[in-house]
């Protein structure tokens, strides 16, 4: 699979013993240490000088980001970070100071004082005189982040999803809104929206390539995630936190953490159009033990539309079997076949004949983290800055009313699911004791 998601972090151990003594004085540092204050832009003005870059959630991906970050602009600079962990944050330094090799003294700016750990390090990173925040630890934490980015002013990137339930997507839809009105980018990581291959066929479909569209099925069949075996200082909740995909509350379950990228180009293929309701079938077939947290790992959904159309998405994270992500799209006058993996973009009239045949290499696919990372800071230079909060949160919002109808059995509105009172992540965050919640039961766990 091209999208390793764990393996940029090249670094091997921490760089940086006596890191996490250090990170205990962290707060007071950061009073002294902090960078001069962030200028405010008006809209339309260019941004001149270095934009200094804070990455919360220092894993795979946030390292990944931050390179990006760095690469999109030559005068970029990362200046803080912040994570729960010391270890992660160490390893992610050293991974990045490699990657950026003879700029890394320039470049990556981020001495002890300005790197932060726990659970309220992303505020730490915040305030640390940064312009651009990087959001990419993980979905439970990411509405409150991302809100405490936009009151503070800085320009965001987030990583999918958004969140994990209704009230994480209400509070998102409010950040995004002011950031439009703050004039601050903010760009979620829907990638493949920047992956040119994809982007042609999608182009191409939207200019009537297979004239309307009827139906849609998007699938993410792939294989389980690994574990990280329980070690005996850890307690409930760093276990929960070091195993976040097997956790509803920290990744949302993997159909909105993972195959919520297939429910983003269902959406694409319909325009995004906002269905009307959903029901969704699911369960855990191979999944059992403690290790497995309470996900399960199977899930195939069936969205309405106002115009009567549905549309449709499977995924599965179950070793043994095939992948497949592959967007299958009908129309009145053919059918498209589009997969960034491979990647195929074919489109075909009823009869079968090649009507259109789009370009394109597997090496895109990891490119297109780069290019979403370019069009993100041309947009903050040029004043003019990006904002696809809305129609993110929406896509987002479409996988977690998927899993709430997978999990209750029950066919779930729109309306429901943006108005749910289900709260997953605890309003206190703390490393203790954390019982593992029950694994659903559809017809008997309730709608909340
Ligand atoms: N766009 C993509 O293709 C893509 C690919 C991979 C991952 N992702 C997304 O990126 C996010 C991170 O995934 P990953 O694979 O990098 O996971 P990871 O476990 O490798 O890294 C996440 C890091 O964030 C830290 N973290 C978690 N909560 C935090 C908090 N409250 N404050 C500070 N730090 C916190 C963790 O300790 C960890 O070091 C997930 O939402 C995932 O869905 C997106």
């Amino acid at each position: 699979m091209p999208l390793d998601r764990r393996s940029f972090v090249k670094a091997a151990a921490s760089a940086l013993p006596g890191a996490a003594a250090l990170s205990a004085l962290a707060p007071i540092l950061a009073a002294r240490h902090a960078l001069a204050a962030p200028r405010e832009q008006q809209t339309g003005t260019p941004f001149k000088g270095t934009i200094r870059i804070g990455l919360i959630g220092c894993g795979g991906r946030g390292s990944g980001a931050a390179v990006q970050a760095l690469r999109a602009d030559p005068d970029t600079k990362l200046v803080a970070m912040g994570d729960v962990f010391a270890d992660r944050l160490d390893t992610s330094l050293a991974g990045i100071t490699e990657e950026l090799a003879d700029q890394a003294p320039a470049r990556v700016d981020v001495p002890a004082e300005r790197r932060f750990t726990g659970f309220d390090s992303y505020q730490k990173v915040i305030d640390a005189g940064v312009d651009v925040v990087l959001i990419c630890g993980y979905p439970a934490f990411r509405p409150m982040q991302l809100a405490a980015a936009i009151a503070a002013g800085k320009h965001v990137f987030a990583e999918k999803p958004l969140a994990v339930d209704g009230p994480g997507i209400r509070s998102v839809l409010a950040s995004a809104k002011a950031a439009k009105e703050k004039n601050l980018a903010l760009l979620v990581g829907f990638c493949w929206r920047h992956n040119p291959g994809m982007k042609a066929a999608y182009q191409h479909l939207h200019s009537g390539g297979i004239g309307s569209v009827t139906n849609v099925h998007t699938t993410y069949l792939t294989s389980t995630l690994s574990k990280r075996p329980r070690k005996p200082e850890w307690s409930d909740m760093e276990f929960q936190m070091r195993n976040w995909w097997h956790f509803t509350w920290i990744s949302g379950d993997h159909i909105v953490e993972q195959a919520v990228h297939s429910i983003d180009r269902l959406a694409w293929a319909m325009n995004d159009a906002i269905p009307t309701k959903v029901i969704c079938l699911g369960g855990r077939a191979a999944r059992s033990g403690p290790e497995h947290g309470n996900v399960f790992d199977h899930f195939a959904a069936t969205f309405e539309y106002a115009d009567g159309r549905r549309a449709h998405h499977t995924t599965r994270q179950i070793d043994g079997c095939p992948s497949d992500n592959t967007d299958y799209i009908e129309g009145a006058q053919g059918r498209a076949t589009i997969n960034g993996w491979a990647p195929t973009y074919e489109f075909r009239d009823h009869a079968g004949s090649v009507t259109w045949k789009g370009t394109g290499t597997p090496e895109e696919a990891s490119q297109m983290y780069q290019l979403e990372h370019d069009e993100l800071f041309r947009s903050i230079r040029a004043g003019a800055p990006i904002n696809d909060g809305e129609r993110s949160a929406n896509s987002c919002l479409m996988a977690i009313m998927a899993r709430m109808a997978a999990y209750t059995g029950q066919t779930i509105s729109w309306e429901q699911a943006l108005n749910s009172k289900e709260e997953l992540v605890p309003a206190t965050l703390a490393f203790g004791p954390m019982p593992t919640p029950e694994v659903a039961i559809p017809g008997k766990t309730k709608f909340i």
